[in-house]
């Protein structure tokens, strides 16, 4: 049976072995095991994954299988642009393609009754993560590159109205 709930600060270990997993499943034809290195080791920090779970502003969630992690979700809320963020949206390789993606979407869309759009940015290489996001009414809106150390991630911005 899987549950969805907020992620304690005692999960950070096995959610930042979840996000490495999940990494180097959908990113290795994008990024080298090196590049995936500087970015998860630097974004995914325990210290880091503990502050966002910790964080009020932040809703954390993570979905088990009996206690097993197999997915993370966590977003921001930016209350005076009544924006829903999303920050991290990862499911365990094995899980994928079983609703969970979903399940965890429709969850932060219902925690925040008030908001009136939802945004991210995701790889422009991830054809599959922006497949999903436009299953869920998402379109793309623009660019954005980041940079971690030599690392460059060329992303698409998607949003959804909500309201
Ligand atoms: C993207 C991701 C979160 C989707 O979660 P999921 O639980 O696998 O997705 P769901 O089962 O809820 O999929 C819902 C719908 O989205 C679409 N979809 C999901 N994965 C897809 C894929 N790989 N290719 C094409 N469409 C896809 C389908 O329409 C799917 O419905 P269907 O299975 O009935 O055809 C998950 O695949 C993942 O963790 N990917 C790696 C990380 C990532 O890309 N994260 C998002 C970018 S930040």
């Amino acid at each position: 049976m899987i549950s969805i709930q907020k992620a304690n600060t005692k999960d950070a270990a096995e959610i930042k072995r979840l996000l490495k997993e999940s990494w180097m499943s959908a990113y290795s034809c994008i990024y080298s095991p090196e590049e995936i290195d500087i970015v998860t080791s630097i974004w995914h920090k325990i210290e880091l994954l503990k502050k966002q779970i910790n964080n009020p502003n932040i809703l954390f969630l993570v979905a088990k299988e009996n206690r097993k992690l197999i997915a993370i979700c966590n977003v921001e809320f930016v209350a005076k642009n009544k924006s829903i963020y999303i920050q991290k949206l990862y499911v365990a390789p094995i899980y994928k393609r079983q609703g969970i993606g979903s399940k965890l979407m429709n969850k932060v869309i219902g925690t925040f009754p008030d908001a009136t759009k939802i945004t991210l940015e995701v790889e422009t290489e991830n054809h599959n993560g922006q497949a999903f996001y436009r299953k869920h009414g998402f379109k793309a809106v623009g660019k954005k590159q980041f940079q971690v150390k030599n690392v460059l991630m060329d992303c698409l911005v998607m949003e959804k109205q909500l309201a």
